[in-house]
């Protein structure tokens, strides 16, 4: 039996903050599912609707159930789905795209220009009950959490970013010690790159990250100069691959310093606005840059709970747990910068 209201986290207002309201439990297409949410995750792009910045104000329409970091289970399935099955639990792609594009034709689905996401141009998945078109489910294997399932939207970004280039055997830098760079490193390391190096300004970002990977040499740029770490690392050319995670300007040119000549950068970090970029010595060292954006449909998916499934541990990234009746609190310890990833649980609430 389906209920007809539920518990969800909405932008209610153009103003700062988030508010738990009644909503209508979405009816679900031919093509659709309909998901029971266990657990989300917060990201920073839930405290960029939350903060209601410039970004915000432009993006996400008012009311919008915010959320798109999941993990639940299907209880509803549309009358086209054959695939799937009642009580599969299951996360999935935020992303949601159009099949008529160039890119989604040839099967490139993460490169489709139409691409909406839930939480932020679509009603999110912070809320009891999720729709979600078939095509974007991903089965949760039992061996799986929902902790991690609910983090497996930014770990599949620090794959997807990660992945980019060949990492065996290679020297890494990842510059933001956030979320998404420490589970980047803990993929680095996985992938069997030699040395991998993670920078942040935040010491608490830093010891999380040593404490989540082993084997990580962590630097505080505030403190420690690169060019001794590379000399203590025998480093005498530079790092092979960088992945820039912060979105600051000054870890990037601090990245490009440090590359080897013909090196490879992956850029994940959205900078606010523009920024200006030394492109003559980005030229001069032959430097191949690609940007990130999202995670590939569905290969990245297949690769992480691959990966997951034997040996990639990323659980100690989370470090904050809340009831969602507490919600405010779990984006409290998001926007303080010491936090890791933040789950919130959706089943404590009463049953509809
Ligand atoms: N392209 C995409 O599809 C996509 C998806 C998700 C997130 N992102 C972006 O990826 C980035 C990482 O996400 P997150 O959630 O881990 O972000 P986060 O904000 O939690 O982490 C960024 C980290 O960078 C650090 N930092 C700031 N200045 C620095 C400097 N000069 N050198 C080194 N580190 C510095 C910060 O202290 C922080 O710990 C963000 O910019 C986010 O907006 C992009
Ligand atoms: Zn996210």
């Amino acid at each position: 039996m389906r209920p007809n209201t539920m518990t969800a986290l909405e932008k209610s207002k153009a103003t700062e903050g988030l508010w738990m309201v009644q909503a209508p439990v979405p009816d679900i297409g031919p093509d659709d599912v309909l998901i029971r949410v266990n657990k989300t995750g917060i990201c920073g792009t839930d405290i960029h609707i939350w903060n209601w910045d410039d970004w915000a104000k432009a993006t996400v329409p008012v009311p919008l159930i915010t959320g798109h970091e999941f993990a639940g289970e299907i209880v509803e399935l549309g009358r086209n789905v054959t695939d799937l099955n009642i009580g599969q639990r299951c996360s999935g792609e935020g992303h949601l795209i159009g099949t008529d594009s160039r890119q989604s034709r040839s099967g490139k689905f993460h490169l489709d220009p139409g691409t909406r996401g839930i939480g932020v141009n679509e009603q999110g998945a912070f809320a009891q009950y999720l729709r979600l078109p078939a095509f974007n489910v991903v089965p949760l294997p039992d061996d799986i959490s929902d902790d991690i399932g609910a983090i497996l939207d930014p770990l599949g970004n620090a794959v997807h970013t990660a992945l980019s280039f060949d990492l065996l055997g290679e020297d890494v830098i990842i510059t933001g010690a956030g979320p998404i760079g420490i589970m980047a490193a803990a993929v680095a390391r996985h992938a069997g790159a030699r040395n991998v190096v993670i920078t942040d300004i935040n010491d608490v970002r830093l010891s999380l990250a040593a404490d989540v990977v082993p084997n990580l040499r962590t630097v505080n740029v505030t403190t420690e100069d690169l060019n001794d770490v590379m000399t203590e690392l025998n480093l005498k050319e530079g790092f092979d691959v960088g992945l820039e995670m912060s979105g600051n300007q000054a870890a990037l040119d601090q990245m490009v310093e440090a590359m080897v000549m013909g090196g490879k950068i992956a850029l994940l970090g959205i900078p606010p606005g523009k920024s200006p970029v030394d492109w003559s010595r980005i030229v001069f060292k032959a430097i191949t840059i690609k940007g990130v954006y999202g995670r590939e449909m569905f290969e990245t998916w297949y690769k992480m709970i691959a990966m997951l499934q034997n040996g990639l541990d990323v659980s100690r990234v989370i470090t904050h747990r809340f009831n969602v009746e507490n919600f405010a609190d779990g984006f409290t310890a998001m926007k303080s910068g010491a936090s890791g990833k933040v789950v919130l649980d959706w089943r404590t609430l009463p049953p509809k």
